[in-house]
Order: structure tokens, then C-alpha cells, then sequence
């Protein structure tokens, strides 16, 4: 452990995403991290109910992963990845389109899932234009949807607060679906809520009014995370399939949390039984050892936009670190840990102790619902009058003292534990969050 006097200055450091000001007033910071827990600077053991942001899936400081990175540092610390390669890339691509629904092979390195979205939103443009329908411009998200900080991600996102300071320069030409969230009609459901599949039509509405032929894709997670832990209604996504595929525009899921295993399945496009036509992947992708992202694209599409080309690049695209040596190291050393401790499955059987230790809260003071699948639950409270996001910070900043680590947007705690987490785990998860819920105001 750093002694105080060895702790650095705060000042230069502009965090992401974070009140600076307040952060820098009381920082927390963490030093090490083994399996489900972080350390502290002050030696102060946190359980990590997060998988980090929804990342870390098969828990901290893998040996596997860490020799994997380490080996390849000193055998190739880098190679550059436009017209040159390197073995490991191409092997990585394998072990990742093993994992995605059949057809969905083609894959596309990237190194986080901002730019994973980016990417497919790119691909799916030049898939029009190299299928003759140069027409099919326009993007359409969803509220509440979150797909990462690029322009392409900010713009057919669904936050506001991510958006207008920059609206200016937001990607002319998208839309917006509503989101689905009712606790009206789905409050505490178990899984995925009975009410809301009918919610999709309202893309009949959108298509109608721009058009099907200016329409080049539809984006959605198909779990909202980052927005306060969305369950898709049954029924839902399967719409949203049906209605794209009539009007021949392409489907995105951004599964940068939902893939490997935090559902428990693969992906949410296996689980659900709904195939989109491109995959968004990042976090989990390399248990967030080293920065890695990717897209998974259907064949055909990958086919058409090379077919296109006279000769040369097809797809003007692409990143100095895509593929690199250390990434594709880890996603391959973290994709052989899945397989082998069949960490999906594991997830899944965990999924009911989960479930109802997250539904045991009800009745806690401020819960207004509890929303849970696979691995995620979302817990939301009453917001104070005036103060939205200030009760749950409240909870955040409790839990952490208690040691635990969790996570919130607006008013909800979202948890998202590793896959490998016990049943001690989840007692002492959400036994700390019930006596904090009591002694907030
Ligand atoms: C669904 C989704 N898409 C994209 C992103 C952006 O990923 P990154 O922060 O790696 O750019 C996130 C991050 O939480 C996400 O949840």
C-alpha cells in the first residue's frame, strides 16, 4: 500500500464521466484487485458487484489472462494492422465468431464499444451504398439508449445530458423509437416483463414517416444497461426483427455488455432468440484486461461490401490498435476461460439465487421496483423532490463504506457482479444493501 505521503496529485487528471470536483474533494481510489474484490488504497476490501462497468466478467487478476498478456509483450508488443497481420488476429476472430449466433463470422476489431458502435453504424452504411441502395442513410436509436460517446453513439443515443452540449454536431438524419420502461404495467417483474412487446410497432410509425427506403438501420440494446437496467418485454425484440427485415433495414444490437455471459448465454441475441444482422461487442470481450472491442457481422454483409470494391480497401475503416497483439492475447485467454469453466452456464444457474435475493429488497425504503435478468438487476428508488440520482448516490457512497461496490444512474442501482460470484457473495451484496436502504433519508 501507498503510504499517504506517496499519493499522487489530483489535479491533472480530468476523469471521465465523473463530478470531478466532488470526487477530488473525498476520492475513492482503488489499488488491487483478486476475484470478486477490489483493494483499496487504504487496504479497505470492496466486493465488486459490477464487474467493474459491467466488464469484468470472469473476475479479477486471471493468471491465464495475465500470462497470455504477458508472454505476447515480450514476443510482439505491437504490429500494425493495416495490410500486415499477425496471427493472433486472425486466430482471435475465430474464438469470437465461435461465440456469436451462426452466420454472424465476419469480425471487425475495434478497442471499445464506443467504437464498435461507431463501426457497425459505418458498416451498415456501406453496406447500402455497396448494395446499390446508396438511399438508406438514416439511423435509428432508441430513449434511453446508450451506445457509447462517439458522435455516431451520442446521436443515436437516447440521453440527453450525453447529447446537448453537443447537439450541434449530432449525425443529421436519425430518429428515435420510445423506450420501454412502465413500471405502471411491468413494476417488480421477474425476468422479462409480460407488457410492452406492442412498443415496437411505434417503428412502423417512424419508418412510415422518413420512408423505408432512407433508412439504413435500427439500433437498440437489446438489455439496456448504462440507462438504469432495461428489460426488454417478451415479445419485444422479436417485432423489431420482423418489422426490419420487411423493410430490408439492418438490425444492430449493441451487446457490449449483454455478450459473454452476463445473461447467461453467449449473447442476448441467443438467449432471446432473435438474430440481428450486426453484433456490437467490447467488455467482457477480454475481461477488460486490456482495452478490445469488436464487431459481429453477417456474412453477406461483409461479402456485399468487398464484392463492391473494383480492387483494393473495400472498407475505409479502422484503428492503429485494432487487433493488437495484447488485446487479441487476452480475448483469447479470456474466451478459453468461459469455455472452460462453462462461465455462461454458471451464470445462468446463478440467476435464480440472484433473482431473488434482488426481489427480497422489496419493501426496503424508497424501492419503487426491481427489474433483474441473468446476472444484472436493476433496483430503482423514489427520487427526492428536486434532487434526481441524489438518493442512490447517497446508497453508493454507504455501500462502498460497507464495502460493497455498486453502481447508479438517475435513481437506480445497477448491479452486474462477475459470473463467477457464490451465494456468500450475494448475501453479502445485497444484505449490506438493505441495511443501507434503512438508514437513508
Ligand atoms: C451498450 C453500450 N454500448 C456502448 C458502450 C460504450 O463502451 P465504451 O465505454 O467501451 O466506449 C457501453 C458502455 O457502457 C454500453 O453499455
Amino acid at each position: 500500500m501507498n503510504s499517504p505521503t506517496d499519493r499522487p496529485d489530483l489535479s491533472n487528471l480530468w476523469m471521465p464521466f465523473t463530478a470531478n470536483r466532488q470526487f477530488k474533494s473525498s476520492p475513492r481510489l482503488l489499488a488491487k484487485a483478486k476475484g470478486m474484490f477490489y483493494t483499496t488504497v487504504d487496504g479497505h476490501k470492496v466486493i465488486d458487484a459490477t464487474a467493474g462497468l459491467w466488464c469484468v466478467n470472469a473476475g479479477h487478476g486471471r493468471q491465464e489472462i495475465i500470462d497470455a498478456i504477458s508472454n505476447q509483450t515480450a514476443e510482439m508488443d505491437y504490429a500494425p494492422s493495416f495490410q500486415i497481420g499477425h496471427e493472433h488476429s486472425f486466430r482471435a476472430a475465430t474464438a469470437v465468431a465461435e461465440c456469436m449466433p451462426e452466420g454472424l463470422d465476419r469480425i471487425f476489431f475495434t478497442n471499445s464499444g464506443s467504437e464498435s458502435v461507431d463501426t457497425a453504424l459505418k458498416i451498415a452504411l456501406a453496406y447500402h451504398r455497396a448494395n446499390g441502395e446508396a438511399h438508406r442513410t438514416r439511423l435509428i436509436g432508441r430513449e434511453r439508449g446508450y451506445h457509447g460517446v462517439g458522435f455516431g453513439g451520442i446521436s443515436v443515443g437516447g440521453i440527453s445530458p450525453n447529447r446537448k452540449t453537443f447537439s450541434s454536431a449530432l449525425i443529421p438524419g436519425t430518429d428515435h423509437m420510445p423506450h420501454t420502461h412502465n413500471l405502471e404495467k411491468n413494476a417488480y417483474s421477474r425476468g422479462q416483463p409480460e407488457w410492452g412487446a406492442h412498443i415496437a410497432d411505434e417503428l412502423e410509425n417512424i419508418v412510415a414517416l422518413h420512408d423505408p427506403s432512407t433508412i439504413a438501420a435500427v439500433i437498440v440494446e437489446p438489455l439496456a444497461g448504462s440507462t438504469g437496467v432495461l428489460i426488454p418485454p417478451k415479445g419485444y425484440l422479436e417485432r423489431l426483427r420482423a418489422i426490419t427485415e420487411k423493410h430490408g433495414i439492418l438490425l444492430i444490437f449493441d451487446e457490449v455488455i449483454t455478450a459473454f455471459g452476463r445473461i447467461g448465454s453467449s449473447t442476448a441475441s441467443e438467449l432471446f432468440g432473435v438474430k440481428p444482422d450486426l453484433i456490437t461487442l467490447a467488455k467482457g470481450i477480454s475481461n477488460a484486461a486490456v482495452p478490445a472491442g469488436a464487431v459481429a457481422v453477417r456474412r453477406e454483409i461483409h461479402d456485399t461490401i468487398l464484392a463492391a470494391a473494383a480492387s483494393g480497401i473495400e472498407f475505409f475503416h479502422g484503428y492503429t490498435y485494432s487487433a493488437h497483439p495484447l488485446a487479441t492475447a487476452a480475448i483469447m485467454a479470456t474466451l478459453n476461460i468461459y469455455k472452460r469453466d462453462q462461465l455462461f452456464k454458471r451464470a445462468a444457474d446463478m440467476s435464480q439465487a440472484f433473482e431473488d435475493a434482488a426481489h427480497s429488497l422489496k419493501g426496503e425504503p424508497h424501492i419503487i421496483d426491481i427489474r433483474n435478468l441473468g446476472l444484472v438487476a436493476g433496483i430503482e428508488l423514489e427520487s427526492r423532490p428536486g434532487a434526481p440520482g441524489a438518493r442512490a448516490a447517497e446508497v453508493f457512497s454507504k455501500c462502498f463504506d460497507k464495502g460493497v461496490l455498486i453502481r447508479y444512474t438517475g435513481d437506480t442501482i445497477a448491479l452486474s457482479p462477475p459470473l463467477i460470484i457464490e451465494q456468500e457473495h450475494i448475501n453479502q451484496i445485497f444484505g449490506t444493501l438493505s441495511e443501507v436502504l434503512k438508514t437513508v433519508e
